[in-house]
């Protein structure tokens, strides 16, 4: 499955200084949670063992740098279905009941939502609640390196006609993802490539009647090795600024005085000693000026290596505010849009598993009568179900509580919000945006 990248090396750096002072968070939360309906002691041990041991580094950054927050146990949203004691009856009848105005916004900073070509659900989802989001990224294209040129590849996959549904319904932008895929050192040296790349990448907004794009480059180069050399990542961030300022220098011709934009996709430090291939804080200042929106991956902690949360709520505050300092900039603030998974995970805990969507969900709910529990340290629900093979699994997967709690997180912020992905996600999700 593409996200936007995929992370699931996150336990890498524990074996760094870092982790010789690691704190070790209280592991009562767990045990409890899980013995007053199990008490199956191997299962409390994998929990204890993953959650707690595991993702040493971010588990140091979060419990370190994190404040304590209260958690309500319900909010606003009508009838008092945000709540930690949800169970999986009353998910199974209301998920895909709507009770609020569809067209009505409860979250008042910017909305970006992805849709995947693979999954129809999530155009359905952008046409029936388009006004909740203020931008949309199909997952539509690559940058590709051929021989020594470069070409855009994923016009096939563009939907002229959703658009023009999207832009009768709502004001959305539609701004599609492209992935540079094209052979970075080439692309970062030579000038004649990087012009080419970025008059590609206009001119299909163009003739498309986009409204900019969002790119994904980052995990790429620092995968290539490119942000260890420093000229080479001078170099890459120069380039975002030439296509951000080639992007603000066009507009189209149905919308004359607007420029085109450009967000970039950005992944969490992985440790509070920021590395080369990190992008940090003076990245970020760095291209505020060239950039519209940053889209910051703050999902995929754990995977099947490590299983547990998908993004523990202390976590994503701790990403925020290395980014932007404790004060927060609230000028860089309103650019960032936080990631929010509408996935989850279902992990075989001797090994294995995966990311679920909204539909698996359900089916394992129908399957299993599971208890929901309210995992305190994340702030995430989840449960454990044995299959047909006696292998225990844990599900993680995001609830009503878990997202209003990271929508307060955001606004807290005043940053965005950015969604992956639309088709994955319950409908009942939609009425907290
Ligand atoms: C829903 O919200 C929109 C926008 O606030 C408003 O114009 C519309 O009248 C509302 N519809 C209903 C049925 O309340
Ligand atoms: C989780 O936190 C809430 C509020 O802080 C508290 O009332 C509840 O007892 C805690 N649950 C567990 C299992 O620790």
């Amino acid at each position: 499955m593409a996200k936007p990248t995929k992370r699931r090396d996150r336990g890498v750096a524990s074996s760094s200084a870092a982790a010789q002072n690691r704190k070790q968070p209280d592991a009562s939360t767990e045990q409890d949670v899980l013995s007053d309906s199990t008490s199956d002691r191997k299962l409390i041990l994998i929990f204890v063992v993953f959650f707690v041991l595991s993702p040493a580094i971010a588990v140091l950054v979060y419990l370190k740098y994190a404040p304590v927050t209260e958690t309500p146990s319900s909010s606003a949203r009508g009838g008092g279905f945000v709540k930690t004691d949800v169970t999986y009856q009353e998910v199974l009848a209301d998920n895909s009941r709507v009770f609020e105005n569809a067209s009505r916004r409860n979250f008042g900073n910017p909305v970006l939502a992805y849709i995947t070509p693979w999954n129809s659900k999530g155009c359905e989802i952008a046409k029936r609640f388009n006004s909740k989001f203020t931008h949309l990224s199909p997952v539509w294209y690559e940058l590709k390196s051929q021989g020594s040129s470069l070409t855009l590849d994923g016009r096939h996959n563009a939907d002229a006609e959703w658009i023009s549904e999207l832009r009768t319904k709502g004001d959305a932008l539609v701004l599609p993802r492209v992935v540079l895929e094209a052979l970075p050192t080439e692309l970062l040296r030579k000038k004649k490539q990087r012009a080419k790349a970025i008059q590609l990448i206009v001119t299909e907004c163009e003739e498309m009647g986009y409204d900019g794009i969002v790119l994904e480059s980052w995990s790429r180069w620092a995968a290539y090795g490119i942000l260890h050399d420093p000229d080479l990542r001078t170099m890459a961030l120069q380039f975002i600024q030439e296509l951000g300022r080639a992007l603000h220098s066009a507009s189209l011709e149905r919308n004359v005085g607007q420029k085109l934009q450009l967000v970039y996709v950005i992944g969490p430090p992985r440790s509070k000693e920021l590395e080369m291939h990190d992008f940090g804080p003076a990245d970020l200042q760095s291209l505020d000026g060239a950039v519209d929106g940053f889209s910051l991956m703050t999902y995929d902690f754990s995977g099947p290596n490590n299983p547990g949360p998908n993004a523990p709520l202390k976590w994503i505050h701790s990403v925020m505010r290395l980014l932007l300092g404790s004060g927060g900039d609230k000028g860089l603030a309103h650019k960032v849009f936080v990631g929010l998974n509408f996935y989850g995970n279902d992990f075989d805990l001797s090994g294995g598993g995966g990311a679920i969507t909204g539909a698996d969900y359900l089916s394992l709910l129908e399957k299993h009568s599971p208890l929901l529990r309210w995992e305190n340290n994340s702030e995430e629900h989840f449960f454990a179900y044995t299959d047909q093979n006696n292998a225990k699994h844990a599900v993680f997967y995001p609830s009503l509580m878990s997202i209003f709690l990271r929508l307060e997180e955001a606004r807290y912020w005043g940053g965005g919000i950015s969604i992956w992905e639309l088709g994955q996600g319950l409908d009942y999700f939609y009425d907290l945006l």
